[in-house]
């Protein structure tokens, strides 16, 4: 779908555009200087009115840069980020950062709207919950890690 119809489609129904820009950044695995730009025009926000309104701000890269993307809400940790330390330390891949390899960025973001199902995160455009417990989230990390060894 035509970048531009999408958020303004997502305008219409009344997303807000902080939630377009992540919907972007999931759907997209970035969010490129265009598509801040098309937000901030069918929005009708200036780009200082527009960073203004985000808790956090998505990181504006014109295209992903590593492999796997993977997003995890430092809202969710409540202050605690053992477990952000423990995923950084098992991917070998720094916080708000990419792998040496290129194979997987780790990004810490605000809230993600599902704060009931969290702690939350992203993996490759895939919204996992519950991820200090989730099987299925941690067997993607696995796979990933496999990509490495081969
Ligand atoms: S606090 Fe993590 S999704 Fe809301």
């Amino acid at each position: 779908m035509d970048l531009q119809i999408w958020i303004q489609e997502m305008k219409d129904q009344g997303v807000s555009p902080k939630r377009a820009l992540f919907n972007i950044k999931v759907r997209k695995g970035s969010v490129s200087s265009e598509a801040f730009a098309l937000v901030q025009k069918i929005f009708q926000l200036s780009e200082t009115e527009l960073k203004l309104l985000l808790g956090w701000f998505p990181q504006l890269k014109d295209k992903p840069i590593a492999k796997h993307q993977l997003l995890i809400c430092k809202s969710c940790q409540k202050g605690d980020e053992s477990l952000i330390n423990k995923i950084s330390t098992l991917l070998d891949t720094p916080i708000n950062s990419i792998s040496s390899d290129g194979l997987i960025s780790l990004e810490l973001t605000g809230c993600m709207g599902l704060c009931a199902l969290g702690p939350n995160a992203v993996l490759d455009q895939q919204i996992y919950n519950s991820i200090n417990t989730n099987t299925v989230f941690r067997n993607k990390l696995k796979q990933i890690l496999e990509e490495r060894e081969k």
